[in-house]
């Protein structure tokens, strides 16, 4: 049985790293971890200019100790009628990496999002021609779709007419929640990848509703039965080239979360890769959590691998119950638990 593990620097698909005092707050967390991440547009307001993108670049440079090596990697955010020429524009110029679907009023910082997906289709055929990724949240929004069956009807509605129309367009299907899910993806051609947070990994709806109402581990798309739990584990330890990290790390101050109306979204970024590895382990599958932490992201993104190394090694490790963030109180992932592999830097 291995106790320590070395693999090549690690990225996260997916992270929000918010914006002023709790973006000092909390990239830390990430960049001890990660060389890079996707960061997510959904400020407000939210990213969809190249001006925009840049801005909010430098501003996480900004907040970046010194010291640490980090690159964030940009993403617009897609708006009705969003013109094609800004997006290409900023890919050329390396501002941005991708662009982000986010169906309207689907979650948190949504409210500008894309009412149908005929109101992109320029936006999106050009990005097909120039090779830019198209990272989608799943879920539709009608409100006569039960909130369990979101993904899985926006992927027969949405997603599945949308990848056949555009063959050539690269789809990161983000933070995927069930089964058809998996199975979707599995199906497609290369260019359609998905990512998997940790969270997904570990609880199943349970985790949210027995006894008591559980804010913490509430984040969307929210965590399903327990057979898509065990969907994700196996897809996410299987090797397949198509599935990596995103941690989907999304902070909120706790009162927020603590509250009538809930905030969505889990802080998991301070423990993320202890969090994934505990589950490879468990599966049996540590030799491949290289692949899916540090290789297969790249691979889809044309991207070069880190030359670095991080090592992780099998301690006991206890998640304190509430961090910190720039004087914002905020609950991790697994507050209280004790996970069983110690990143060693
Ligand atoms: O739980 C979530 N939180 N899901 C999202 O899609 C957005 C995120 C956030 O920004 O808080
Ligand atoms: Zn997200």
């Amino acid at each position: 049985m291995a106790d320590s593990i070395t693999i090549r620097r690690p990225d996260d698909w997916h992270v929000h790293l918010r914006d002023g005092d709790v973006l000092k707050g909390v990239l830390p967390y990430t960049a001890r971890q990660f060389a890079r991440a996707i960061v997510m547009p959904n400020l407000s307001p939210p990213i969809s200019t190249v001006a925009a993108g840049a801005a909010y670049r430098d501003r996480i440079m900004a907040a970046l100790p010194a010291g640490m090596d980090f690159t964030p990697l940009m993403v617009a955010y897609l708006t009705d009628g969003i013109d094609p020429e800004e997006l290409a524009r900023g890919h050329a110029q390396g501002v941005f990496t991708a662009a982000k679907l986010y169906p309207a009023h689907a979650t948190t910082g949504s409210a500008h999002g894309v009412t149908d997906v005929a109101h992109i289709r320029p936006a999106l055929e050009r990005m097909a021609l120039i090779g830019m990724p198209l990272l989608v949240h799943g879920e539709v929004t009608d409100h006569d779709v039960d909130v369990f069956d979101r993904e899985a009807v926006f992927i027969a509605r949405i997603l599945a007419p949308l990848v056949r129309d555009l063959p050539d367009l690269k789809v990161v299907f983000e933070h995927i929640t069930t089964e058809e899910a998996v199975r979707f993806v599995l199906g497609c051609g290369p260019n359609v990848a998905a990512t998997i947070t940790p969270q997904h990994l570990h609880i199943n709806r349970n985790a949210m509703l027995v006894g008591g109402i559980r804010p913490h581990a509430y984040c969307l798309p929210v965590a399903k039965r327990e057979k898509h739990r065990l969907a994700l584990r196996t897809a996410a330890t299987s090797g397949n080239a198509k599935f990596f990290l995103g941690t989907d790390t999304a902070p909120h101050a706790r009162h927020l979360k603590e509250a009538a109306c809930g905030c969505a979204g889990i802080f998991n970024a301070p423990y993320a890769l202890e969090s994934y590895l505990q589950v490879f382990d468990e599966e049996g599958a540590i030799e491949r959590f290289e692949a899916f932490a540090s290789l297969n992201g790249p691979a889809f993104y044309g991207l070069p691998v880190n030359k670095a190394t991080i090592t992780l090694e099998r301690s006991e490790v206890c998640v304190p119950e509430v961090l910190h963030a720039n004087d914002t109180a905020i609950v991790p992932f697994h507050a209280g638990e004790v996970l069983t592999w110690r990143f060693a830097g």
